[in-house]
């Protein structure tokens, strides 16, 4: 086993030993051990979201982090999320399992177990009824798609699965044999290309769990410049409404729409259009969930910013699929863009649903096709 000097640091509420290269450097190595202080937000929206999750659970509270790391998501999830039963960490990296020992020796912590074994045998051990668990993550490098499918059967009826995806030159168009070996579905290059990538990572999910007649429902997804994350509830039922189509975009007019089926003409001004998917048409968010979300805020210790998203989510949470940029809206228009709030007035008093997004701050999703759009605007 390696050994290092190590540093300690203070994430949320917990006391975490890194290797100190992984502060300092620009890329975090590998070696010793993994850790990523930029994936700070992704963890604060986990311990915020798992305690919302694990409020309103029954049953055994155990949570099992198949590619731990330096466990930091793990000892967080110990140490500040109430009522958390057992946390059992998993990696191949035996120095970083050990420096999460250590670490939960620092903050007292009698719930956290580490496990060094490869991810699917590891979940795969607990895929039985009755040993499967509440809530199971897996942040990998790259691609979750070839750990998804062990995970869900780790994961008991009613529990929650996150999964961490870091491959965006893959879902975000630069290879499309790539994505849809790994996802199954092709992204288009769009302004709103990363909520198609979130939608392809839902799909890819939804595939997966419909061979072993699983219902995924997503709850919440987030994403900053380097990754996407899912939180799906899994229900061990089989699906009871398809929700897997295309998004239909038209370079030409700017027309887009979520279609259950292909198309290769745009319903708007009949030019040929570009067509991302399979992917994910249902709604990404639970409104009730983000409330709940919410609701948590003033018990975590997270950024500020968690909060702000939050309001954003449950705003767009029941929203149409597919927002559009106030940037590009203008550029159609050769006129400078329209403020956040102004644009969401004008289309609400033109009668339209209208709300801003989390995806993109300069967002807005709503009801109007781009031709209303434009209409309202100008007015
Ligand atoms: C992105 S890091 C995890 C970061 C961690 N979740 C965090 O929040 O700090 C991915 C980890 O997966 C581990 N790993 C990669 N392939 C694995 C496999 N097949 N089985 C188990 N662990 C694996 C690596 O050792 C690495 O620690
Ligand atoms: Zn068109």
């Amino acid at each position: 086993m390696q050994t290092f000097n190590d540093l300690e640091i203070v994430e949320g509420k917990t006391k975490i030993l890194v290797p100190p290269d992984s502060v300092n450097a620009k890329v975090p190595p590998k070696e010793p051990a993994f850790f990523n202080p930029r994936a700070r937000l992704n963890r604060d929206f986990s311990v915020i979201a798992y305690s919302a999750f694990i409020k309103n659970f029954e049953g055994p509270k155990i949570f099992l982090d198949g590619l731990a790391g330096i466990g930091a998501r793990g000892l967080r999830v110990a140490n500040e999320v109430k009522n958390i039963e057992k946390v059992v960490v998993n990696d191949l990296n035996s120095s970083a399992l050990s420096l999460g020992l250590r670490s939960a020796k620092l903050n007292n912590l009698s719930n956290y177990e580490i496990s060094e074994n490869e991810t699917c045998r590891f979940l795969s051990s607990y895929s039985k009824k009755g040993s499967r668990a509440a809530i199971v993550d897996i942040d990998p490098f790259g691609s979750p798609s070839k750990y998804i499918d062990c995970a869900i059967r780790a994961t008991m009826h009613g529990g929650l699965f996150s999964a961490t995806a870091t491959d965006l030159q893959v879902l975000h168009g630069l290879a499309n044999d790539a994505c849809k070996r790994r996802y199954y579905g092709i992204p288009v290059k769009t302004e709103y290309g990363n909520e198609i990538a979130i939608r392809l990572i839902l799909g890819c999910i939804n595939m997966i769990a419909a061979r072993f007649d699983v219902e995924v429902v997503p709850l919440f997804v987030e994403n900053e410049m380097h990754y996407y994350r899912t939180y799906v509830k899994i229900l061990n039922k089989p699906i009871q409404q398809e929700k897997m189509g295309y998004i239909l975009h038209c370079n030409f007019c700017g027309n887009r729409t979520t279609f259950e089926y292909q198309s290769n003409v745009c319903s708007l001004c009949n030019s040929k259009i570009v067509m991302a998917g399979p992917l994910w048409t249902g709604q990404l968010f639970s409104k009730k969930y983000v409330l709940s979300m919410l609701e948590q805020i003033p018990n975590c210790s997270v950024d500020k910013k968690c909060e702000k998203i939050l309001q954003r989510c449950a705003l767009e949470a029941e929203m149409p699929g597919t927002y559009f940029t106030l940037d590009e809206i203008a550029e159609k228009m050769k006129c400078a863009p329209l403020s956040l709030k102004k644009a969401i007035n004008k289309l609400q008093n033109g009668g339209f649903l209208a709300s801003p997004t989390s995806l993109n701050f300069k967002g807005i999703r709503t009801s109007a096709n781009i031709n209303e759009l434009k209409e309202i605007f100008a007015s």
